[in-house]
């Protein structure tokens, strides 16, 4: 195994999830693994129902139920299909703000089996530009470990 530490990391959260068809259980655990790694604020997964976001297994403050598409930083990086970095919360317009303490975020799209988005990562701490790429790569491997799980 390679000593770059997203790929260290990567290796660690698939060994995690290795064998473990129980979808909820696999999001719980990828958002306590996630959280401790990276030391985040609020840390998990918002997943695809109709026309909205649904909030999923995560840790951190509590957080808003539903987002609709196109809304907020995550409704926009699922009807856009792209990943996200907001390094301050306060210039992106329309953020929603679950916690006033969140200042800095990233989320990034998971893909289903058929290529929709399927739901959404979403991370955000108190730090200003707290997310960089290493940070991008480590969550699009995350994404990418999650396709089987979806359709
Ligand atoms: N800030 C997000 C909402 C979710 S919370 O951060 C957990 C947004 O603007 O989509």
């Amino acid at each position: 195994m390679t000593a770059d530490p997203t790929n260290r990391r990567l290796a660690e959260l698939q060994a995690l999830i290795e064998g473990e068809n129980n979808l909820v259980g696999v999001l719980a655990n990828l958002s306590a693994a996630l959280h401790e790694m990276l030391s985040t604020l609020w840390t998990g997964f918002y997943l695809v129902e109709g026309e909205e976001l649904l909030l999923g297994p995560f840790q951190g403050p509590v957080a808003c139920y539903r987002i609709k598409k196109g809304r907020g930083v995550c409704g926009t990086a699922w009807d856009e299909s792209r990943p996200i970095i907001v390094p301050d919360v306060e210039q992106f317009p329309g953020h929603i703000a679950c916690s006033s303490r969140s200042r800095s975020e990233i989320v990034v799209p998971v893909y289903g089996k058929s290529g929709r988005v399927a739901g959404v990562i979403d991370i955000d701490d108190e730090k200003p530009g707290r997310f960089n790429m290493a940070d991008l790569r480590l969550l699009e491997g995350v994404a990418e470990m999650l396709r089987p799980y979806f359709d």
